[in-house]
C-alpha cells in the first residue's frame, strides 16, 4: 500500500522538501509497524531540513514520531496491535552510559525519520506512550521531553526544594519548567519577550527575567536566590548565555549543556568554573530506558505538554517557518 511520505533532497533546504509516497512493508522478526499520527519539531530537525546540517542523501525528516501499532513481528512481546507508542531518539542506545556519538543513527538525520504515515522498524525504536495522552502530546517526548527529563533527574538528581533556571520558551525549556515544578523545585525562567514572561508565570515559573533587556541576567538570577545561586541550569542559549549561566549557579551547582541557539563555539571562563566548582554536563537526549522511566512518571502525573500550534504533515515547511520566527512557546506539532 502506498503511504504519504515527506522527503528532503540531499543537502536540504526548505525548497528541497517534497511530498511523495513509499510502500508499507510487513514487520519482520523483532519489528513492529506503526501508523504514525503525529510528529513534533525540534531545533535539530530545523537544522537538518533548512539545510544547515543536512544529510548528503535523500532523507525522510523528523526525529519524533507517535502513533499506534498496526502489526507485530515474530518475537515481539513488548507491544500488541493497538498500543500507543512513541519513537526513541537513539534507536540503538537502549541503556547504560552513552555509546553514541553524533547523529549518524538518529531518525530524520542519519537514518529515515517519521514524516510519513506508516513505518516498520525494530520494536526497540519505540516505547509505549504515557497513558491518556493524545498522539500529538506523545510526539513531543522523543527529543524535547527526554532531554529535559535526563538533564533534571538522571544527570541532575533534582530533589524537591532545589532551584532550576530554564532559558527561553522553546520545547526543551518549557518541558524542564513543567517537570521541575512537578518535582517540587523552584523555577526561574527567562525569555526575550515580555508577553512570554507572563505566560511563563502562568505555567508555574516562580520568577521571570528578560534576558534581552537585562544583559547581566545571570547576576539578577543569583540575586533571586538570596545570592546563593541556582542548583541546576538548563543551558540552551550556548555561547551567548554560558557566562551568565555560570554567574547564576551556586557553588557545586550543575549546568546541563544542552543547546546551541547562539552558536557552537563558546569561551569557557576557567577561573569561575573552578572557583565555583561547577559541574558542566553536556548531554544528547537520552537512552530508551530513560524514556521508559519518563513515561512511567508521566503516566502518574497531571502534566501535559504545552503545544503552541498544530500543522498538517503537508505543511511541514510552514511549521518550520513558524519555529524560525521564534513566536512559538513550547512545542509545534505535525498532525499526520
Ligand atoms: N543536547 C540535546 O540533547 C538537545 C535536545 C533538544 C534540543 N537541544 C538544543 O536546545 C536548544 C533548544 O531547542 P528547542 O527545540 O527547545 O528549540 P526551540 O523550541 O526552537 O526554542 C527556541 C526558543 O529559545 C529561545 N532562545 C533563542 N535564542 C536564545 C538565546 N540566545 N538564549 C536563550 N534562549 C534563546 C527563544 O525563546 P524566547 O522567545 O522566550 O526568548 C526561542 O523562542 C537548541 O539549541 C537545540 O539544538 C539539544
Amino acid at each position: 500500500m502506498a503511504i504519504k511520505t515527506v522527503f528532503l533532497a540531499a543537502g536540504g533546504g526548505f525548497d528541497q522538501v517534497s511530498v511523495g509516497s513509499t510502500e508499507t512493508t510487513p514487520p519482520g522478526p523483532g519489528q513492529i509497524s506503526v501508523r504514525l499520527r503525529a510528529s513534533s519539531l525540534n531545533f535539530h530537525d530545523y537544522l537538518v531540513v533548512s539545510g544547515v546540517s543536512a544529510p548528503d542523501q535523500r532523507r525522510i525528516p523528523m526525529a519524533d514520531g507517535a502513533g499506534e501499532v498496526t502489526a507485530v513481528g515474530a518475537g515481539v512481546e513488548e507491544f500488541a496491535v493497538g498500543d500507543h507508542v512513541v519513537s526513541t531518539f537513539f534507536p540503538d542506545w537502549l541503556d547504560g552510559e552513552p555509546q553514541v556519538q553524533g547523529f549518524g543513527r538518529v531518525p530524520g538525520d542519519g537514518i529515515d525519520g517519521y514524516a510519513r504515515e506508516q513505518v516498520t522498524a525494530p520494536a526497540n525504536a519505540f516505547t509505549r506512550a504515557p497513558r491518556g495522552w493524545s498522539h500529538a502530546q506523545a510526539a513531543t517526548l522523543t527529543t524535547a521531553g527526554l532531554t529535559a527529563w535526563r538533564a533534571l533527574f538522571e544527570q541532575g538528581q533534582l530533589t524537591p526544594g532545589q532551584s532550576v533556571l530554564v532559558q527561553g520558551t522553546g520545547g526543551v525549556s518549557i518541558f524542564a519548567l513543567q517537570l521541575a515544578r512537578l518535582a517540587g523545585a523552584r523555577v526561574i525562567a527567562t525569555s526575550s519577550s515580555q508577553t512570554k514572561l507572563e505566560r511563563l508565570r502562568a505555567l508555574g515559573a516562580d520568577e521571570v527575567v528578560n534576558y534581552r533587556a537585562d544583559p547581566e541576567w545571570g547576576t539578577t538570577v543569583r540575586g533571586l536566590t538570596d545570592g546563593r545561586g541556582v542548583d541546576h541550569v538548563i543551558e540552551v542559549g550556548g555561547p551567548d548565555s554560558l557566562l551568565q549561566s555560570m554567574h547564576a549557579t551556586r557553588v557545586g551547582g550543575h549546568i546541563a549543556l544542552i543547546g546551541v541557539l547562539s552558536g557552537v563555539q563558546a569561551k569557557l571562563p576557567m577561573g569561575l568554573a573552578l572557583a565555583r566548582q561547577l559541574r558542566l554536563q553536556a548531554l544528547l537526549v537520552g537512552n530508551r530506558r530513560q524514556q521508559q522511566a519518563m513515561v512511567r512518571a508521566l503516566d502518574a502525573s497531571p502534566l501535559r505538554p504545552v503545544i503552541d500550534q498544530h500543522f498538517a504533515l503537508d505543511d511541514l515547511v510552514a511549521a518550520f517557518r513558524h519555529q524560525e520566527s521564534g513566536r512559538h512557546l513550547g512545542k509545534i506539532v505535525l498532525d499526520i
